[in-house]
């Protein structure tokens, strides 16, 4: 008999609660944003209150301003989109200056993604947002290339990704979170994921997107400007949940925060299921911007109609 016919009388969505502590952060729905996906947060708050989510990721932030790759730098592809932005954004100073004060003062949780094509630019990144005050988390975006080992991704290699993690975490307050964020190609993610706990990283971030080509049916060539392109939406969410499960089952106390493809309630559930602390949402934001409320609502529902009073009822369930 599955867990959902092991008699649980069905509840009332109020009776769910749906409030997670992620390493500390106490958040009032496991929903957040996925980074690049709502900016800063300001245009968000224009389709609902974004102090009632989860915790916004922001853009991954770079030292430097930066335009991103060539155009066009997004393609529609069947369940999903590539695209090459290519960590377009203001720098890390008109960012402290000007986004990072608005979400504090909100009252938002600020989880604030930095990125860098060195690890000493990570260093740097790490030490200034770590001093800032109101930062409820870090993500460390290591699924970007590493100048350093031209080219490569730091998550694609074990010694890169605790490199950057174990320079990064003594800069950082210990009472903010540290979340790496994980490529999915990779061939064992829990590798990886191994390696940024064991240089202090509070928990993992999975998935980022998946390198993609997709080509254009009148010039006969690749329709992004930059050629490749990250996969995101629908079409990799199995992907993504197969990387939380793999990572439950082989580093059971690491936190993770599940990412990729999720649109619905019971697409946060499968997540959680897997063994997902809290969830993030990304390219449904373009065509849904209240897609964060609406998820955790239908996850509520989702949990109530199978009897859950709580996330910590499933969470990870299906390993049981
Ligand atoms: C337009 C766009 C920009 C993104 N920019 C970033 C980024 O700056 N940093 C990062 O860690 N992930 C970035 N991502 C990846 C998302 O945060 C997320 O990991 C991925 O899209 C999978 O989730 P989704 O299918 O819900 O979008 C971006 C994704 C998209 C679609």
């Amino acid at each position: 008999m599955s867990a959902a016919e092991g008699g649980r009388a069905p509840l009332d969505p109020a009776d769910v609660d749906l409030a997670v502590d992620l390493c500390g952060l106490r958040m009032p729905t496991p929903v957040m944003t996925a980074s690049g996906c709502a900016a800063a947060g300001r245009e968000l708050d224009q389709f609902f209150d974004v102090t009632s989510i989860g915790a916004v990721v922001t853009k991954s932030i770079m030292r430097s301003p930066r335009s991103g790759r060539p155009t066009p730098r997004m393609v529609e592809t069947p369940s999903g989109m590539l695209n090459s932005i290519g960590l377009q954004g203001p720098g890390i100073d008109a960012f402290l200056a000007r986004d990072l004060p608005w979400l504090v003062q909100r009252g938002a949780r600020a989880f604030v993604s930095i990125a860098g094509e060195t690890a000493d630019e990570y260093v740097e990144l790490a030490r200034r947002v770590g001093q800032a005050p109101g930062v409820a988390g870090i993500e460390v975006n290591i699924s970007c290339p590493n100048v350093e080992n031209r080219g490569m991704v730091f998550a694609c290699d074990p010694d890169s990704s605790y490199r950057v993690l174990s320079e990064v975490r003594p800069h950082i307050p210990d009472d903010i979170p540290v979340f790496a964020k994980l490529t999915p190609d990779v061939t064992d993610i829990t590798i990886v994921a191994g390696a940024a706990a064991d240089a202090g990283a509070d928990g993992v971030t999975v998935i980022n997107t998946l390198l993609g080509i997709a080509m254009d049916p009148d010039t006969l060539r690749p329709r992004l400007g930059g050629v490749t392109g990250g996969l995101s939406g629908p079409a990799v969410r199995p992907v993504a949940v197969r990387a939380v499960w793999q990572i439950r089952r082989a580093l059971p106390d690491l936190p993770i925060i599940g990412v990729g493809g999720i649109r619905t309630g019971f697409d946060a559930l499968e997540m959680v299921l897997a063994g997902a602390a809290a969830v993030q949402v990304g390219t449904v934001i373009f065509h849904d911007p209240s897609a964060p409320v609406r998820v955790a609502d239908e996850l509520r529902d989702e949990l109530a109609v199978r009897g859950f009073a709580s996330l910590d009822e499933v969470r990870g369930l299906a390993h049981v």
